[in-house]
């Protein structure tokens, strides 16, 4: 109580529009040193609850923050006659073009896997029920600067309620929505500089460098590099925003050339759990966090609001693209042809596959898909390979190899579109496209590169990619090979990203075709048990390989080896340091363990309260 009289009493001194509560702090201090009260209460505070705080205790949030704090109902209630948001047209834009523009990428709940919120609140036509919060925070700061997020970090902390971090909510394990939560939502933290001679404080980078706010998104950061004629690492999805892509890993198209993203950053800027802003590189005394926030997993550690990256050269990427059937009429040749000859196309799936190894030594990243249809009677595959720097022509000569390979086995495919070259950094229009919730699940797998490069352990590892295709899941391969060397990796200061990320030539997803929205909880447990069935085969023919933590499972086996690799204790020993309180709670993160949400159904979703194990 004395805790929050005097943050209240603080707060009520500071003018809106003047918070630089971030700003007066000596950057590089340390606080570890002071004691952080940490509640013994079994569960997190919950709405409702007699000790949840008051609407006077809101208000007065809101007061401080200058207004940005929010109460949002969930979009899809307008589709719920019972509800008071109630609204045919807005239900209808919902069903219809939403997810075309950056409607549910400007709302301040919504989260692109829906079951992990407990689809409590469905757009439909005809929905059932009633649209409640379930999993969706009660409130939310709608945060544009540091001292936003660094009063949200205190009222949660006095009160030992559950908070949240949302960003584009993109992620699938719903570590970015919490029932009864306060949501810090990053998505408007956007400020931008770049910094042409930027000197590392430990002297191992001297160069180019951009400043960018935690919530910048991928098509930002293009028209960012396409202003200044330069390069910024990104995803290759335009809607993805640093804050959970760099703390996860971060592959993109120039990962053979430059690394991950964690490779990128030189400096962050976090505000930890007892509301302090921190500045955490590899010369100060944060430099804990500066490992554990490259890699070990965000909504762990603190709230980061921004990042210094590097910005490299501009570059082109020149794309060959390709696909053959597996089918009942024969077509071709093309570029896409159909054959009717099943051990050709599997054959010409392993020769892609291969072609990974090449293509990552020459600084590319190979995209595939392995699709099979309904009935899995016919197969499709996919490739595009994708080469930084490389002229068209160049990318034609690079491929007719694997061209001249599957035209022996019986597959004719001729590049009939000469291979596409723009600046990797395109100008993007407004929004990158559009985002909006589905309701999928998949699974992860690093593959280390002498599983492709002995013949006995890549028959083991393709048979088990197409044991999962022929099952009815889409394999979805990317080959690539972010190593060290191509990170330019301080050895003295290695980011705490899973190891096997260095040694490894593809990290692929298994998808899973059900629609979680409309199972039963029975039904989405056998599901994940059938995904889970064909993943294993994939585990045992990498035993050295892990899983991608921001592609992940929520339920991967053994989760902390898988995710995080030999660096799971140090990071865990970083964590109850920095949060001993466990302010920072999301599932299957580092140091989790001793908590969960008491979810109905017993599916791991995040409708329920956060209580001690
Ligand atoms: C369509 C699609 C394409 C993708 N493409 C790629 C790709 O090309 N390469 C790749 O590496 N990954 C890719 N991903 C995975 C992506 O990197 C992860 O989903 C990532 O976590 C998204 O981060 P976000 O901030 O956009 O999303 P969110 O879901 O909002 O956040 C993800 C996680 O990070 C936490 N977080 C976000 N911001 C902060 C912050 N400022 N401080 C602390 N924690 C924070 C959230 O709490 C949450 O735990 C893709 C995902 C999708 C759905
Ligand atoms: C916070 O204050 C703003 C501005 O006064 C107001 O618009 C908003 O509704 C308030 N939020 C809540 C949750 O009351
Ligand atoms: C959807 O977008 C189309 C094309 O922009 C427009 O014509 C239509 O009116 C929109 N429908 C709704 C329901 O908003
Ligand atoms: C839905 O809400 C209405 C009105 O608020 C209420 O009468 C009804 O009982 C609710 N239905 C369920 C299933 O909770
Ligand atoms: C959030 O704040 C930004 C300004 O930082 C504003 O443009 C946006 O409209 C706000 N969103 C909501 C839902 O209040
Ligand atoms: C942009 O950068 C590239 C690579 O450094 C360089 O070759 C090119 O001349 C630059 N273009 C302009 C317009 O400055
Ligand atoms: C099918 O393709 C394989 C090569 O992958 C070849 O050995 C075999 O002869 C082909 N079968 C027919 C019927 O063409
Ligand atoms: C399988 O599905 C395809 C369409 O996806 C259909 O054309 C085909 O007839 C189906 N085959 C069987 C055997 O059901
Ligand atoms: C990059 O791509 C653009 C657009 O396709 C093209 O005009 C330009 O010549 C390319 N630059 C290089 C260096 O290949």
């Amino acid at each position: 109580m004395h805790l929050l009289r005097n943050l209240l009493l603080f707060v009520l001194h500071v003018i809106p529009g003047q918070l630089c509560l971030g700003l007066e702090l000596d950057p590089h201090t340390s606080n570890v040193q002071q004691t952080q009260q940490v509640s013994q209460e079994r569960c997190k505070r919950f709405p409702g609850d007699s000790n949840w705080p008051s609407d006077n205790q809101w208000q007065q949030l809101n007061v401080s923050l200058g207004g940005v704090l929010l109460k949002p109902v969930p979009p899809a209630a307008a589709c719920y006659p019972n509800h008071p948001s109630f609204n045919p047209t807005t239900c209808n834009f919902l069903l219809t073009n939403a997810s075309r523009t950056t409607f549910y990428l400007d709302d301040p709940l919504t989260v692109g896997t829906q079951w992990t919120q407990g689809n409590t609140c469905l757009a439909s036509r005809n929905p059932t029920g009633n649209c409640t919060q379930g999993g969706f925070a009660a409130y939310v700061v709608n945060a544009s600067s540091v001292s936003h997020v660094q009063l949200a970090v205190n009222f949660a902390r006095s009160n030992n309620i559950r908070l949240v971090i949302k960003s584009t909510g993109h992620d699938s394990f719903g570590r970015n929505t919490g029932a009864g939560a306060l949501s810090v939502w990053t998505h408007h933290l956007k400020d931008f500089e770049f910094i042409p001679g930027y000197m590392q404080p430990a002297d191992s980078y001297i160069g180019p460098a951009v400043r960018l706010g935690a919530g910048t998104q991928v098509w930002e950061a293009w028209n960012h590099g396409a202003d200044l004629n330069i390069t910024l690492l990104t995803a290759s999805c335009p809607t993805v925003s640093y804050g959970g892509y760099l703390a996860g890993g971060g592959h993109s198209p120039l990962s053979s050339k430059y690394g991950l993203g964690v490779d990128q950053i030189l400096s962050l800027e976090v505000v930890t759990a007892d509301g302090k802003a921190l500045i955490a590189d590899p010369g100060g005394p944060n430099n804990d966090l500066y490992f554990a926030l490259r890699g070990g997993g965000g909504s762990t550690y603190g709230v980061v609001t921004s990042f210094v990256i590097k910005a490299h050269p501009a570059i082109n990427l020149t794309i060959a693209s390709f696909s053959f059937t597996l089918g009942r009429t024969a077509s071709g040749p093309g570029s896409d042809p159909t054959i009717t000859n099943s051990s050709a196309f599997w054959n010409g799936f392993d020769a892609v596959f291969r072609f990974g190894v090449p293509t990552a030594d020459a600084g590319g990243y190979l995209w595939t898909n392995g699709i099979p249809t309904a009935n899995a009677t016919s197969f499709l595959m996919q490739a595009r390979v994708q080469l930084p720097g490389f002229t068209p022509s160049e990318a034609a000569t690079f491929v007719q190899p694997l061209l001249d390979e599957l035209g022996d086995l019986g597959i004719p495919v001729v590049l009939t579109t000469p291979p596409t070259t723009s600046p990797f950094s395109a100008r993007t229009p407004s929004g990158g496209g559009g985002f909006g919730p589905g309701n999928g699940r998949y699974a992860s797998r690093l593959f280390p590169r002498t599983d492709f490069e002995d013949p006995v352990r890549f028959r083991k590892v393709m048979d088990a990619a197409r044991a999962a295709v022929e099952a009815g899941y889409v394999f979805h391969g990317l080959n690539m090979a972010p190593t060290e060397e191509a990170g330019d990796v301080d050895k003295h200061h290695p980011p705490a990203v899973n190891p096997v990320w260095r040694t490894a030539i593809m990290h692929a997803d298994v998808f899973d075709p059900t629609n979680f929205g409309t199972v039963t909880p029975e039904q989405h447990k056998a599901a994940h048990a059938r995904l889970d069935s064909v993943m294993g085969p994939i585990r045992e023919a990498t035993p050295l390989g892990g899983s991608y933590y921001n592609e992940g499972d929520v339920e991967e086996p053994g989760w902390q080896r898988s995710f995080f690799g030999s660096n799971y204790d140090k990071l865990v020993a970083i964590k109850k340091k920095r949060d001993p309180g466990q302010l920072f709670w999301a599932p299957a993160t580092v140091g989790s363990e001793g908590w969960t949400v008491e979810a109905m159904n017993g599916l791991p979703s995040q409708n329920g309260r956060l209580c001690r194990v």
